[in-house]
């Protein structure tokens, strides 16, 4: 078998910048952990690169109607044959907690990553556009748990 990247693949789809804007904190946050990333924007990934990392995490806004940020839509497909298992996987994104199908981008890639067979490393991270900023302390502290748990796997 071909062996995976270490570095931690991080993909954000986002329309506003506000997904962009938490993928930019997180990818701080693992610099200041010393965890090598490389950071993405959906519309410049194949889904196969997935499977090249031991990690992945993807951040995704929501819309319409609960669905995923536009530039994620074709990716998610994309990855309905892909074999995932053995690969740690984390989710987040942004959305608005007034629109019914709150941040459910965010579930639906929980699914499909979990479907794939990738075990989610930590919980999902919701970021409510109505009363947190995209860089807030709330992403940041979950940015530092996912740092957490990534550099305690490293170390098992
Ligand atoms: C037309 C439209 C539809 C939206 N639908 C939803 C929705 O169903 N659920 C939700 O949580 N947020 C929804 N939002 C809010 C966005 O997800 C929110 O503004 C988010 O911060 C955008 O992040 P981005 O800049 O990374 O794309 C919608 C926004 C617009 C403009």
């Amino acid at each position: 078998m071909m062996s995976l990247k270490s570095e931690v693949l991080i993909i954000y789809g986002s329309s506003k910048g506000r997904t962009a804007r938490m993928a930019g904190v997180l990818a701080e946050e693992l610099e200041s952990a010393g965890i090598p990333f490389v950071l993405k924007n959906v519309f410049e990934v194949n889904p196969r690169e997935l499977v090249e990392h031991s990690h992945f995490v993807l951040g995704c806004s929501t819309y319409g109607q609960g669905d995923l940020q536009r530039d994620f839509l074709e990716f998610e497909r994309g990855m309905d044959d892909l074999d995932l298992s053995g690969i740690k996987a984390a989710v987040f994104g942004s959305g608005n907690s007034r629109y019914a199908y709150y941040a459910e981008a965010v579930d639906i890639l929980e699914a499909k990553v979990k479907i794939q067979g990738a075990r989610l490393i930590c919980p999902s991270f919701r970021q409510d556009m109505m009363d947190e900023v995209p860089d807030g302390d709330e992403v940041r502290t979950w940015a530092a748990k996912l740092a957490a748990a990534l550099a305690g796997e490293a170390s098992s």
